[in-house]
């Protein structure tokens, strides 16, 4: 592979530093260069830097002109669930018309109709949509990803749903524990299986075990239980918590120093508190909360508080059809307050600390993975500035351009 030189880039941003997660103050410090280059070489990047600091190059370069572009991190989502077959929009519309999500969900709607439309298609079927959606997620500038099972609730076809993130590229995390599956009359019925038939199978495909843990699905003690498990068969811990109501999430999630506790709507202070004093990661994804018409979750709160928090789309047919990090990014700054280049820091460095890559991905900055994106933008803050806009991006992935 031959160095790969993207030259007279109108910016350069990227999350300053080195720590890992960014929380406080420097959750918000991007260091921007104006009339940057960035070098990469076997897929890595090897400098960036201004334009009159750029070095002579000997040998082989292809160049990249990035005269009016800006250059970012590839973004990284942190939750998606983006294995899946059919779609939800008969829900949709039903819901804008007054059906709330847990209604539909106790009429044997919501998860259950993703589970019977996942288990019905083959695992060719559900490969080939899991890479349109990762496709999808490309054009918005997601370079890494991570995808949930939880749509199959049985052996075969959780383990299907895993092998189908993997196969395109994703990271997967077992969602064993996401509801009820109708042919279990109760939930401890239902995990003991779990965990007995299919984690044994899922642990050596998955990186991650996650439980969504709420009223009418999984209870804290059925969560503990589950976490433990999985936690004795290798994998790191990730939690739904707090989405409708606290179910005590929050203080399982630090008792078992779990990477992530995602969604947090329903969090309140005492929550708050406790995320900021612990290594916990809050994942906010506030396109689910726009999509389901709830309140958002407490961002400013948890980032003044010196909590570190991620962004991410929650990528899934039900409650968050959105697979845009971009958008993403909008709605922190308009909904939840957050700067856009704490935004930037949310989906990139912590992002990646959540998916334990942090080392690799997230940043641009020598040794890192040459994941980028280029922006045709005048000022790289459009990502979150621009509602829904084109944003021209062009992701590259290991220093190649990564759209086919
Ligand atoms: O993160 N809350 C639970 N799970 C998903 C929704 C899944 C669905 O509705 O299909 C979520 O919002
Ligand atoms: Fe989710």
């Amino acid at each position: 592979m031959t160095r790969v030189l993207v030259r007279d880039l109108a910016q350069l941003a990227t999350p300053a530093g080195a720590a890992v997660p960014l929380r406080g103050a420097a959750l918000g410090d991007i260091s921007v260069t104006d009339d940057a280059y960035l070098l990469c070489d076997e897929g890595r990047i090897l400098a960036v830097g201004a334009m009159r600091d750029l070095p002579r190059l000997a040998g082989d370069v292809v160049e990249i002109d990035g005269r009016g572009r800006c250059a970012l991190p590839g973004l990284v989502d942190c939750h998606t669930h983006a294995a899946f077959a059919g779609d939800r929009v008969d829900e949709f519309a039903l819901r804008a018309a007054g059906a709330t999500y847990e209604e539909l969900h106790a009429r044997g709607g919501g998860i259950l109709s993703t589970v019977r439309a996942t288990r019905g298609a083959s695992e060719e079927e559900l490969t080939s949509r899991t890479h349109e959606h990762r496709l999808q997620m490309l054009r918005h500038g997601t370079t890494s990803w991570e995808g949930k099972s939880g749509y199959g609730l049985d052996r075969d076809t959780e383990l299907a749903q895993l092998r189908a993130v993997r196969a395109n590229g994703g990271i997967p995390t077992w969602l064993g524990a996401h509801a009820l599956p109708p042919e279990f009359a109760d939930a401890d019925a239902y995990l003991e299986y779990a965990l007995s038939e299919v984690l044994p199978a899922a642990a050596k495909i998955a990186e991650a075990a996650d439980v969504f843990l709420e009223q009418g699905a999984f209870d804290a003690e059925q969560a503990s239980r589950y976490l433990r498990t999985c936690r004795d068969a290798g994998l790191a811990l990730r939690l739904h918590g707090d989405q409708f109501t606290e179910a005590g999430a929050i203080p399982l999630a630090v008792e078992l120093e779990a990477r992530s506790v995602d969604h947090l709507e329903a969090t309140g202070e005492e929550g708050v508190r406790a995320l900021a004093q612990s290594d916990v990661v809050a994942v906010l994804l506030p396109a689910s909360a726009l999509f389901l018409g709830r309140a958002m979750p407490p961002a400013r709160p948890l980032a003044d508080a010196g909590a570190a928090i991620a962004l991410a789309t929650d990528f899934n047919p039900g409650s968050a059809f959105c697979d845009s990090l971009p958008l993403v990014c909008s709605l922190a700054c308009t909904q939840l307050r957050l700067s856009p280049a704490e935004a930037l820091a949310a989906c990139t460095v912590n992002a990646a600390h959540v998916l334990g890559r942090a080392d690799r991905k997230g940043r641009l900055a020598p040794g890192f993975d040459a994941d980028f994106l280029l922006l045709d933008v005048p000022d790289w803050r459009y990502l979150a500035y621009h509602l829904g806009g084109d944003l021209g991006i062009e992701p590259f992935v290991s220093g190649e351009r990564a759209l086919p």
